[in-house]
Parts: C-alpha cells; structure tokens; sequence
C-alpha cells in the first residue's frame, strides 16, 4: 500500500522527534486522529511520563494522553530505532541561538543523522522547527541523503512550520491552519493530504523555504511591532499625562489596517526573541542587514533594563535605598499563564536585580523554584502578609489567576510592568508607559 493509502486509510504509523512544547500536542492530536504514534526523546524523563499518561505541559491535560496511550495509539521512547517502522516523521526539535545569538541547528543536525540511520524508501519526514530559509533543503537533505536515499524521489521530505501559542485556549493544533511546502509538488501533496487529516486547513506553498520564510516573518512581524510599542510607551513616559494604553486601546477601535500589540518588560520564550536573529544571521551571507530586526531586537532587548531603571526610580523617590529595599516580583515564566521560563523577561530584570538589590522574593504558581546565576529561589505564597512584607511589588508577568484587586490593596508600592492592574490615580502605583502629569 502506497503512503496516500495509508494516510486515508489511517495505517499510517508516525514518529514525532522531540516531545516538548509542540512535539507533545502534536503526538496526541496525531494518535487521536487515528494513526499510531511515537514520540521520540532524548529526554527519558519525558518519555516515561507520556508512557504513564502523565503531562509536563500546561495545555496538554493528562487524561488525553492516558486515553491515547491506554488505546495504544501512543507510545514514547528513547530509541530511534521505531522510525524503521514508521512511515512519517515529523521533527520537532530546539532551535536556539548561541551565547553570540547565531542560529544553533546542531539538534536538527542530530535528530537528521539519526533519522536517516532508519530512512526506508516511501518514507515521509517532515520538518516543523522554526529555522532560517533553506535549512530544510540545505542542512536537513543532506543528512537524510546520506542513507543513500534521494528527497524528492525515493523519500518525501517537507517542512511544515509550528504555530502553535501556549496558553491559548482558542487556537489549538487542530484548529490552526497549517503552511506546507515540500521539496517536489508530490511531497507537497503528501504532506497536504496527512495534516488534513487532523487540522481544519491546510495551505501549501511551493517550496521549503517559502514555509520557512513565512514562519520568521510572522514571528519578526511581533517582534517588530512589540518593539514600536515599547518605545512609544517609553515617549508616553518622558512627556507624562500620556497613557500608552490608552492610546493602544483607542487606535484598536479602528476595525482595519490596525492590530494591537502592548508594551511589557520585554519579549521571551522560545520563538519571538529568537526566530527574528535566525533571519538577520542567514541575510548577512547575502551581505543584507535587516536593519529593522537589529533594532526591534535592541528596543525588546532594552526593556527589562528600563523596568528595572524605573523601579530603582520609584524606590528613590520614596525614599527606600535600593540595596536595603525588599521586593516582591510576581510572575517568572515569559507570558501570562504558561510555565515556561526560556528567556523570560521576568527573570531577565531578577537577574539585573541581583546585583543591586538583596531581598528579593517572587510569586509565579506556575514556576515553583528558580535557579538565577547559581541562586535558588522558591516562590513565596501570594499572601497579604507577603504583598506587605515588600517595599515594593513589581508585576512582570500578568497571570489570570493574581488577585490585583488584593494586590493594590495590600502593596505599600507597587509597578506594574503589564498594566495588569488597570487603575490609574493611586500614588503608590506606577504603570509602565504611562506617568503622571508633575504636580
Ligand atoms: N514553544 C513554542 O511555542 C513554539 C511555537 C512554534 C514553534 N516552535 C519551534 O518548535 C521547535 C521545538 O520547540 P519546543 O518549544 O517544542 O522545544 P522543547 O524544548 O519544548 O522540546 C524539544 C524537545 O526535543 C528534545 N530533543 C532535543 N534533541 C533531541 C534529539 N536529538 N532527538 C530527540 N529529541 C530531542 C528535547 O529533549 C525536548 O523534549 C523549535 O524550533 C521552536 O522554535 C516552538
């Protein structure tokens, strides 16, 4: 039976490589359609949770996996050696940047050269990492071409960007459209006709690299705007009695050409923060320079800077010296309602904090302990008792679940970096991008 047979006859078996943030709700969404599944790990730990039915992430409840797993519809290893029997595999791997913020494929690169150990002709192996154009054509090609196989011809091979957003509760694996572009028209086809199966809409383009492309531009096209804001916020905050939030609250009431983006204390996570320098690495060996990466990256990348500036400011004009003041941080992971810390903003002004202040506390239900430079941290329950403690309370991450109303209440002073408490008035509160008018 051909590969398309067995796609719509669902006899397709599938591999998943990497079972983290996307690698996991895709192995679920996949076994729940029908296919039998494998996720595959370096990571045991993990392996042996999806085995147990249990989660490690917020959006994937553990009873969808125990119902799969229990319906031997997924199983987890370690073992690369399950992609000999499986008929597509999908590779979900980190792409992060180095310490000097260059693109690192080295996973891909791994993940590639063991894949093509078991790489059988039919076989479909897809790409769905977020990387720089050509990576698909360039790096992974090769690698799987080493088994003596040729893309386009005896395997398919196609790159498939993720778009998945933690924590979003209305735009989920099945519901989000998916871009497809394969090598050849015909992998394009395959690939197209397996995602239907599972996702609502599918859109092929003509090739990897416009796939690819597509992926960065959406990621560089918050960046950017993320960036435009923040620096607005920061003009708001120099002429006073100018509030960006209501600025971005009123420009949103045009119902075209305007979308909205908020200030914070920076960006973080694993895409937006990186994705745009993977971009602005591959246009250098073109001898480009996408000027506006560089300086959206500058700006997001100034913001925790900026809060903690502003904080050390509100300390001092109530009279607290910094290095005696004793401070409250709420929120550690990189958004609201998520757990994940990569690059998180939030931990970004702790760290800069460190060095200048030395009690330091902070709340995240999410995030139960913290290492920063060698530092542990448990989070303290979000008590009154706690909110009073604190010379000053800083909300870096707005996460649903924070009583604000107690928060306003109990704080002595407080700064809030996501305009999560949205009152104005108060003297002892502060709100990023916004000041009041000099009495
Ligand atoms: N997290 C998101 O919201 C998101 C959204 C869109 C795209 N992406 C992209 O998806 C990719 C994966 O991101 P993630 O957030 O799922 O990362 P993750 O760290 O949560 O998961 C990746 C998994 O791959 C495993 N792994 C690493 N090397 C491996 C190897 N050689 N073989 C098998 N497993 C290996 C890791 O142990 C980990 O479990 C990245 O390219 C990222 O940019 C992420």
């Amino acid at each position: 039976m051909d590969l398309a047979n067995k796609i719509l006859e669902h006899k397709a078996r599938v591999a998943v490589v990497g079972i983290g943030y996307v690698g996991l709700p895709l192995c679920v969404e996949i076994a729940r359609a029908g296919y039998h599944t494998v996720g595959i790990d370096v990571d045991s730990k993990k392996v042996n949770a999806i085995r147990h039915g249990k989660s490690f992430i917020e959006d994937v409840r553990a009873q969808d996996i125990a119902a799969v797993v229990d319906d031997h519809m997924l199983d987890a290893t370690t073992d690369y050696r399950v992609c000999g029997r499986c008929d597509i595999i999908i590779i979900c791997v980190p792409t992060p940047f180095t310490p000097t913020k260059d693109p690192d494929v080295s996973y891909i690169e791994e993940s590639g050269r063991a894949v093509a150990r078991y790489l059988k002709p039919g076989r479909l192996v897809i790409l769905r990492s977020t990387t720089y154009p050509e990576t698909t054509e360039k790096v992974l090609q090769p690698l799987l071409e080493k088994s003596g196989l040729k893309a386009g011809k005896d395997f398919h091979l196609s790159f498939v960007p993720e778009r998945i957003d933690p924590g979003n509760k209305k735009f989920t694996t099945s519901t989000t459209p998916v871009v497809v572009g394969g090598v050849t028209k015909s992998c394009t086809r395959l690939t197209e006709l397996f995602f239907s199966q599972f996702v609502e809409k599918v859109f092929p383009v003509s090739s990897p690299r416009v796939a690819e492309m597509s992926k960065l531009l959406e990621n560089i096209f918050r960046s950017v705007n993320i960036a435009l804001v923040n620096e607005l916020a920061q003009m708001c905050e120099r002429m006073g009695n100018l509030d960006i939030w209501e600025v971005v609250a009123a420009a949103s009431t045009k119902p075209f050409g305007f979308m909205p983006f908020y200030p914070g204390p920076g960006i973080g996570g694993h895409c937006i923060l990186i994705d745009p320098y993977y971009l602005s690495w591959k246009a250098r060996e073109y001898d480009f320079h996408l000027n506006f990466i560089e300086l959206a990256a500058e700006t997001n990348e100034s913001m925790p800077y900026r809060v903690t500036d502003r904080l050390l400011e509100v300390l001092g004009t109530n009279g607290i010296p910094c290095a005696r003041a004793r401070l409250l941080l709420l929120g550690a992971a990189f958004k609201k309602d998520v757990e994940d810390i990569r690059n998180s903003p939030a931990i970004k002004v702790m760290e800069i904090l460190l060095d200048k202040v030395r009690r330091i506390e902070y709340h995240d239900p999410f995030v139960p302990e913290l290492k920063i430079n060698s530092r542990k941290f448990k989070s303290v329950p979000l008590t009154r008792a706690a909110l009073r403690r604190a010379d000053c309370v800083v909300v870096l991450t707005d996460h649903t679940c924070f009583d604000y109303r107690m928060i306003l209440k109990e704080s002595k002073l407080l700064l809030d970096a996501r305009n999560a408490i949205k009152r104005r008035g108060a003297s002892k509160l502060h709100t990023l991008g916004f000041r009041p008018a000099k009495r």
